[in-house]
């Protein structure tokens, strides 16, 4: 073999070499996922957060010293009866705006497992059976809930009338406040609350003077809500690993593990949960029986069937008379779905940061994920209505799986670190 067609038969074995290197090389631009599965992975993607929503009747909603008004509203003890619950002590900032119970407490022991408030902006419905239909709205409830703040409207209007620097803040953003310091008028404190002493104060007042004060109360909980509405979940190390995956960057240190990525690949594929926690939060906003059982000593939860009817008529609705936009604007309350299948149906949850937000479901009764992926694995009957959770039948390495792509949801949240501690309350 002359000299040249040795060389040249070296470099074409090199070229197969090559070749057959490189093809054996996973290909980072994919990493053996399918195009379809590719589109999935894409659709859980943070950058795919769409603006925040509009329309929901608070004509503050965006405006930025209303925020500021809102977090010192949502960080006051003093608005709480006994002077010692404010939201943030359920809705913890350093427990990702949960408190890591079973059930709340405030002034008493609730039924229900602590949300968190991170994303809630984009739901349009609150609460685990969705019986408000705005951030503002929900925030009025736990303010004269005597479990939560055991509060009542008319001591928080006091509370804004007599503090010079709410008095300012509240003006300068809703206009001249009313004049309440008429004892005969305008009791210490009221409002339809539970409460027998309260209501009979409300009662006594004149139903100009009621709303008056309902006014105000509103006000406060559009600028809660504003201030919630900063409130959004940030890139966790799973949305690195998509946009590398979909931008085609080629850095290491974003890759999920082996397990990690099998556990994506069965939450997009085998063990369905994407059916229900699907877009960028992982939830569909939707209501779903998942056949959790009740916590102990308590009937079985109707969930969402129930809060129907109770959106609709609630006076603080968006077709309300408190509502900053026309009824047939509304168009949640319109499309809103009815039917028996919501017996027994509770919200889906956002995934976002929840290995951090333990424990889980509408009463906490799982302490762990793992608790959680057995659940769906078994999927149990339900006590009330129907599960529509199917059977997984899971493998132990692939529940383990899943769970380890759980954890790959964790993130900080993406505000700024005036708005995830108590303000500044030196002079208030
Ligand atoms: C005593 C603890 C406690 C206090 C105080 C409290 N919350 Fe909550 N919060 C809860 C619980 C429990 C739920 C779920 C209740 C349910 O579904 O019935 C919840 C639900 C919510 C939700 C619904 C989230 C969603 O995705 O649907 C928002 C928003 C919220 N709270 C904001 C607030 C605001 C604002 C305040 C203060 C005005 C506040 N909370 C005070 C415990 C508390
Ligand atoms: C049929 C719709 C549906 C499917 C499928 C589904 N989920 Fe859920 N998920 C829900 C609903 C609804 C809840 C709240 C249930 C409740 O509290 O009553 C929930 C709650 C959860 C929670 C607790 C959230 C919290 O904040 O407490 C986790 C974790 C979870 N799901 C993970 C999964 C995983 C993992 C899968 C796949 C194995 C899955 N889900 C499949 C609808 C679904």
């Amino acid at each position: 073999m002359s000299k040249a067609v040795r060389g040249t038969l070296a470099a074409a074995i090199l070229v197969v070499l090559a070749g057959v290197w490189w093809y054996a090389q996973p290909d980072w631009n994919n990493e053996g996922w399918t195009d379809s599965e590719i589109n999935l992975i894409r659709s859980l993607w943070i950058a795919n957060l769409p603006p925040l929503p509009t329309g929901t009747g608070n004509a503050v909603a965006d405006d930025r010293q209303a925020a500021e008004f809102g977090h010192r509203l949502f960080f006051d003890k003093r608005l709480s009866a006994n002077g010692q619950i404010s939201c943030a002590s359920c809705h913890r900032p350093e427990h990702f705006f949960t408190d890591g119970l079973e059930v709340a407490e405030g002034l008493g022991t609730g039924k229900r497992n602590t949300m968190s408030v991170v994303g809630a902006v984009y739901s349009p419905w609150l609460f685990w059976d969705g019986r408000k239909d705005s951030l503002w709205s929900q925030a009025l409830s736990p303010l004269e809930n005597p479990l939560e703040h055991g509060g009542s409207r008319m001591q928080l209007v006091h509370a804004i009338a007599q503090d010079k620097h709410y008095r300012a803040q509240y003006e300068e953003l809703f206009g001249p406040l009313d004049d309440f310091s008429d004892p005969s008028r305008f009791p210490p404190a009221a409002g339809p609350v539970v409460n027998k002493n309260l209501n009979e104060n409300w009662e006594s007042m004149s139903p100009s003077d009621q709303e008056a004060v309902t006014r105000v109360f509103v006000n406060i909980g559009k600028a809660i809500a504003a201030y919630q509405r900063l409130l959004l979940p940030g890139a966790a190390r799973f949305d690195r690993y998509v946009e590398a995956l979909v931008v085609g960057n080629r850095e290491p240190a974003v890759t999920l593990s082996k397990d990690e990525r099998a556990g994506l690949k069965l939450f997009i594929g085998k063990a369905q949960c994407i059916n229900c926690h699907n877009g960028p939060l992982l939830t569909n906003h939707e209501f779903h029986n998942t056949a959790l059982l009740s916590s102990p000593g308590s009937l079985p939860s109707k969930g969402r069937i129930n809060a129907v009817q109770a959106v609709l008529g609630d006076p603080f609705n968006c077709r309300g008379d408190f509502s900053d936009i026309l009824p047939r604007e509304c168009t949640e309350l319109r499309f809103i779905r009815t039917g028996d299948n919501l017996v027994g149906a509770h919200k889906t949850p956002s995934l976002r940061n929840i290995a951090e937000t333990a424990p889980y479901m509408h009463a906490g009764q799982l302490a762990t994920l793992r608790e959680v992926i057995d659940h769906y694995d078994r999927a149990p009957a339900a006590m009330v209505g129907h599960n529509e959770a199917k059977v997984l039948s899971l493998r132990r390495k692939e529940a383990k799986q899943l769970e380890a792509f759980l954890h790959t949801l964790s993130g900080p949240v993406a505000a700024d670190s005036k708005w995830l501690n108590p303000p500044d309350f030196a002079g208030y």
